[in-house]
């Protein structure tokens, strides 16, 4: 199988999982990137079950609205069934990499709100310690080279995602050659550095399913 029929095919089983689950009128958070761009195709066909949904970043609401997919400020929303997203990599305790499209701080807001987070992606993602993926942090565009100096202290090499600014106007730097054996002590750390937003690092609210797309079929794991 290709990689776009595994994600078609985790995206698949994604649609079936909320159809089942999320009660008829509920809200949905929807994630962004290639895999998610995939579920949000699928979803149009049961958007009439859907209260709406909450879009991680400009481009999944663009996607969503384009299939008449009712569209919320979470905000407005006080309570969010399931959350489903992608991720660039899944250790085995469901903590991930997230953030290789730069949508990550509106990710993880949206899952923060989210009951269940459904973590969609192929087995290429899911690895026994992260860090072979590049860590990517939202800066405050002031703070990019003191931030760097940081993260250099840590162990890391940051590199300046060139010309990308995200959807609430700020910069990426992405920390490469970490391996992540303590994910929420590393989230947790660099967090603290002034002038991050966030990091990549979903530790702290990992992934409660996974549907991982092989090629003998989509397995589901559980937290
Ligand atoms: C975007 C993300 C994506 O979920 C992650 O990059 C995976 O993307 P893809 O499904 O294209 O491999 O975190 O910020």
């Amino acid at each position: 199988m290709t990689q776009d029929e595994l994600k078609q095919a985790v995206a698949r089983a994604a649609r079936d999982y909320v159809a089942d689950r999320l009660p008829v009128g509920a809200i949905l958070g929807v994630g962004t990137g290639s895999t998610a761009n995939f579920f949000i195709d699928e979803i149009a066909a049961i958007k009439g079950r859907l209260g709406g949904t909450v879009a991680s970043s400009e481009v999944t609401a663009r996607r969503l609205a384009g299939h008449g997919i009712r569209v919320l400020d979470l905000n407005d929303v006080d309570a969010m069934g399931i959350y489903v997203d992608g991720a660039d990599e899944i250790d085995p305790g469901m903590s991930m990499i997230k953030g290789g499209g730069g949508a990550l701080t509106r990710e993880k807001i949206v899952a923060a709100v989210a009951d269940t987070f459904v973590c969609i992606c192929d087995a290429s993602k899911r690895v026994p310690v992260m860090g072979r993926f590049p860590l990517p942090v939202e800066v405050i565009p002031m703070s990019s080279a003191h931030v760097a100096r940081e993260l250099a202290k840590l162990g890391g090499s940051p590199r300046l995602r060139d010309g990308f600014v995200t959807d609430n106007g700020n910069l990426i730097l992405d920390v490469h050659g970490l391996s992540i054996t303590d994910p929420v002590g590393l989230e947790d750390r660099i967090n603290q550095i002034v002038g991050v937003v966030t990091n990549g690092l979903f530790a702290r609210r990992g992934a409660d399913v996974l549907l991982l797309a092989a090629p003998e079929g989509v397995l589901t794991f559980q937290r």
